[in-house]
């Protein structure tokens, strides 16, 4: 789909469509949406008084054939409060303008920012939220004729001299809402397909074309770096582990600057093994490796954006089978820290694997620390879908992704982890245990567990298995993968 700029008046525009938003509180017919009143005869009046056209979130009125305009369609959507209005409304405002004009199979239109509107964040926003809006989960549909799709969109109601400004929010946030669907792509396809060695070949393609330095170890490097903690959960699969490593270097690297990395599980399916999980629901367990997703589609990006520091991106990959070697409850492993875990349930894989993704990244250099994973059901029954959860080490550090995250406009809610919760985790026979002794607290636990491994270094750990799969559609983003966090991690470490 092509995004274009436009700065012709738009009342002179030929479109399918002409779409701008208004605000709930006080007169929705105002500014530039009085400008469409009074070309239209005072429609828009008209629909406000009746009740029509109030402004409230999402809320869609559509004119056809609006007199006084050139365009074929008029759609006004609700922008809520204006006190509550930011990049984050907009964005959805975009994908659910999309999504709604998509489905009524109309192939082009014109979005309309409003007066005042800071350009460049502006065009950014609006890009990703209609980028993002576009995918849809239909690649084995192999009979295609009532899908729909779009042509192009055309951004207006900036000035020339603002051309530049809508030049760099429109790249930027094709850039990151192309990397988004780049990692939705990866999670929708299922585990017959794509397995950890197939994974390992799509980071490795993605990386060669973004100019990326890229290290897939198999499983006999995995085995010689004695990264017990993932073999333990893959020897159970006959398809082999994978430990991706993708590395940016900006071009001109600071001495004693930070080093990120981020780790992303990578379970290409979470059958549970022998602590097997429930038949019910658990075909979505192919979503296990959303984490990973994410962290590669942030490397994308960041090829592109070029940060001035420079990230280590570490994906341990496995499946999570009950074979015949599958490892048991009350099995005893030693990570590649030298740890020792008893692993009291084997559906508890994720932490095992990014325990020895963890270490490894130290090893590679990176000094900061920040991992993504659908690690439990426990955040699910915590924050449902809405919120990641967040836990940090260090509170600088989780202060400025929180901060990240809400100029990303992703909901993200941090968790505690004082040391109270270590009890929780400590072994009987090994140094620690894979599964809570404690009561409740799962996504705690989690967390705990991981961060063993991450020495003094500032680390955050972001669970994302309830928001990075949508059950059900979102006027704004399609059933299924979300590519939760990616924004935010972006943004985070473009602020270095
Ligand atoms: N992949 C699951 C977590 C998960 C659950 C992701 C629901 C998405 C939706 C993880 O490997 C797991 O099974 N965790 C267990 C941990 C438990 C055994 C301590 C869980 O949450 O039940
Ligand atoms: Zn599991
Ligand atoms: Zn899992």
């Amino acid at each position: 789909m092509q995004i274009t700029l436009e700065t012709k008046p738009f009342a002179t525009l030929e479109t399918d469509a002409l779409v701008s938003y208004v605000f709930e509180d006080a007169d929705p017919v105002q500014g530039r949406i009085a400008e469409v009143d009074q070309l239209t005869g005072g429609l828009l009046r008209k629909l406000a008084g009746s009740g029509e056209l109030t402004g409230k979130p999402l809320e869609m009125t559509l004119v056809h054939a609006p007199r006084g305009l050139k365009a074929a369609r008029l759609l006004l959507v609700g922008a809520g409060k204006q006190e509550k209005f930011d990049a984050a409304v907009l964005r959805r405002i975009a994908g659910a303008a999309l999504r709604y004009i998509k489905s009524r199979s109309v192939k082009q239109f014109a979005f309309v920012l409003r007066e005042n509107e800071p350009v460049e964040a502006a065009t950014q926003a609006v890009a990703e939220g209609a980028l993002a809006a576009n995918f849809e989960s239909d690649k084995y549909k192999t009979d295609k004729k009532d899908a729909k799709s779009l042509d192009s969109i055309a951004l207006t109601g900036f000035s020339d001299q603002d051309r530049v400004a809508a030049e760099k929010g429109l790249a930027r946030g094709r850039v990151i809402a192309d990397a988004q669907n780049f990692a939705r792509d990866l999670v929708n396809e299922p585990s017959n397909i794509l397995t950890p060695r197939v994974l390992g070949e799509k980071a490795a393609a993605m990386a060669k074309e973004a100019g990326l330095y890229v290290d897939i170890l198999d499983e006999k490097r995995i085995a010689d770096l004695k990264m017990g903690a993932l073999l333990s959960v893959a020897q159970g699969s006959v398809e082999p582990p994978r430990m991706m490593v993708l590395t940016y270097t900006p071009a001109n690297p600071k001495t004693g600057a930070p080093v990120i990395g981020l780790i992303g599980k990578a379970v290409t399916f979470d059958t549970g093994g022998i602590s097997i999980k429930p038949s019910d629901g658990m075909e979505k367990m192919k979503y296990d490796m959303a984490g990973g997703a994410t962290m590669l589609g942030v490397m994308r990006a960041l090829a592109a954006l070029k940060p001035n520091v420079k990230v280590i991106c570490v994906v341990p990959s496995t499946e999570n089978m009950p074979g015949g070697h599958a490892q048991k409850p009350g099995d005893i492993q030693t990570a590649m820290s030298g740890k020792t875990i008893e692993v009291l349930n084997t559906d508890a894989e994720g932490r095992l694997i990014l325990a020895d993704g963890i270490y490894y990244a130290k090893q590679l250099g990176a000094t900061h620390l920040i991992d993504a994973a659908t690690l439990t059901g426990a955040i699910v029954v915590a924050l449902s879908n809405i919120n990641v959860g967040v836990f940090g080490s260090d509170q600088p550090f989780t202060d400025k992704l929180l901060a990240s995250a809400k100029a990303a406009g992703e909901k993200m809610w941090q968790m505690p982890i004082d040391d109270d919760y270590r009890e929780f985790i400590k072994g009987t026979v090994a140094d620690i245990q894979n599964i809570g002794s404690g009561k409740g607290g799962g996504a705690i636990t989690g967390a705990m567990f991981i961060k063993e491994f991450t020495g003094d270094s500032p680390w955050i750990h972001l669970d994302i298995a309830g928001t990075a799969w949508n059950d059900d559609a979102k006027p704004w983003l399609a059933k299924g993968p979300t590519g939760v966090a990616l924004r935010t991690l972006i943004h985070l470490v473009m602020s270095y």
